[in-house]
Formats: C-alpha cells, structure tokens, sequence
C-alpha cells in the first residue's frame, strides 16, 4: 500500500511526526493474484432503514457464493467497538465515517472487497473517503428510499422514538441527510416497487464484473 495520494514517505500526519512509511515485500498485487480478485470499497449510504446492512449481507453472500472474499463494516457494528466513543452530532459522525474510510481503505489494499454500510449523511465526508482511494475503488451505493417508506418499515422502532422527540439528531428527522449528486449505482425503491435484497446485490455484482474487480 502506498501512503496515500497526498501523503509523504517521511512525513508528518496528523499528530504523528517523524513517522516513516515501511514497504511490505508482498504488495497488493500479490494478494489479489492470491485471491483472485481485486480489492475495492463498495460504499453503502442511505436513511436509517433505507436496506443498507440487508443488501450488505446479500452482496457479502453472493460474492461469497462466487468464491470472492469480503468483509463487512456495518456503522452499527462499528459504533460497538471501534466507534464507540462516538455519538451522532456532525463532528462525530465525520470522525466515524473516516475511521471506517480508512479502515476500509485498509481491506482493500488487503485484496479484499470490503463492504461498508453507514449512514454516512454528509457528502463531504463520503467525498474524503473517496479520495482515500485510487480512481474506480470506491463505489458509492445510494439507497434511494424515501424518508416516508423508511418511517414506515421503522425496523428498530428509532423514527417513532425521534418523532415523539426522545431521540434528538435523528437522520432525515431533525438532522440532514445528503443524497449523492452523482454517485456509481443508484437502487431505488418506491413504496411496494421493491427490489429483493439478492436482486439488489447481483446489480451490484454484475457492476463489479463489468469493471473487472472479480479477477485480479
Ligand atoms: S452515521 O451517520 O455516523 O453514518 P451510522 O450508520 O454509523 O451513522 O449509525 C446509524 C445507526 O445508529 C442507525 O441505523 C440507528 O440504528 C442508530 N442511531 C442512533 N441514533 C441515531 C441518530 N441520531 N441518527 C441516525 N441513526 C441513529
């Protein structure tokens, strides 16, 4: 894994100074010669009850079913380890989405093809995670549901809560969610018109076969 477009071999990153990169002798391509593949971040975003985490789960099968290894970064699942010093209010919800970036980017750069659903509400931070990685890696999925059909599935009971105004900062209730301006695959559900989840997830994979990220 290189540094980073931006970054230096010697350099300062954040708060880490005099810190130098250190070259691995097994590279990315030998991973994805080993695996067969190439790695990559099909990014997930969408409201709270919109199917991210179930197309996550279906894509994971399908591929799995193909013989192609992924890894899954649920923002839930996240906020119980990794992520759990962070609440909902913007600079939080930037700090979760660019640890995951960077997670991410790690899977990768592992060969893997790593599947990261969050909320992700802000385009400029779904953006900063885009850079992370070389053009054509980062595939940004935007679950097109609308707010009123996500309300009414409400699978955790969570809109009914920030409604009655016992969750304050609720996505697409009291705090803002920013649809993608121009973004890779677009799965839009209306009302009854609904994709299954596995119909979902091989537009996915056909798109990933098309680009050649299921051979190395
Ligand atoms: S993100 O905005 O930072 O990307 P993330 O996807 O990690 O959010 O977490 C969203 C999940 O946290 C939701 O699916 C829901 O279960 C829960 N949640 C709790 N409070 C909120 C809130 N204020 N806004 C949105 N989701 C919330």
């Amino acid at each position: 894994m290189s540094p980073g477009k931006d970054r230096q071999i010697m350099s300062c990153n954040g708060k880490s100074t005099n810190v130098m990169w250190h070259k691995s002798s097994v590279d990315k391509f030998d991973r994805q010669e080993l695996l067969q593949q190439k790695g990559c971040v099909i990014w997930i975003t969408g409201l709270s009850g919109s199917g991210k985490s179930t197309l996550a789960c279906a894509l994971s099968r399908g591929l799995h079913s193909r013989g192609k290894l992924t890894y899954i970064l649920d923002g839930d699942n996240v906020r119980h380890g990794l992520n759990n010093d962070l609440g909902f209010k913007a600079e939080d919800r930037a700090e979760n989405i660019r640890r995951i970036g960077e997670v991410a980017k790690l899977f990768a750069d592992a060969g893997v093809i790593c599947i990261a659903s969050l909320i992700s509400p802000y385009r400029k931070d779904r953006d900063a995670c885009r850079a992370l990685l070389a053009d054509g890696d980062f595939i940004e999925v935007f679950m097109d549901v609308p707010l009123q059909v996500c309300e009414e599935r409400d699978p955790k009971g969570l809109y009914k809560l920030a409604r009655a105004g016992k969750i304050k900062g609720f996505t697409g209730i009291d705090d803002p969610y920013e649809p993608p301006l121009d973004c890779e695959i677009v799965l839009k559900q209306m009302g009854d018109d609904c994709s299954s989840p596995c119909d979902m997830a091989e537009t996915v994979i056909s798109y990933l076969k098309e680009k050649g990220y299921l051979q190395a």
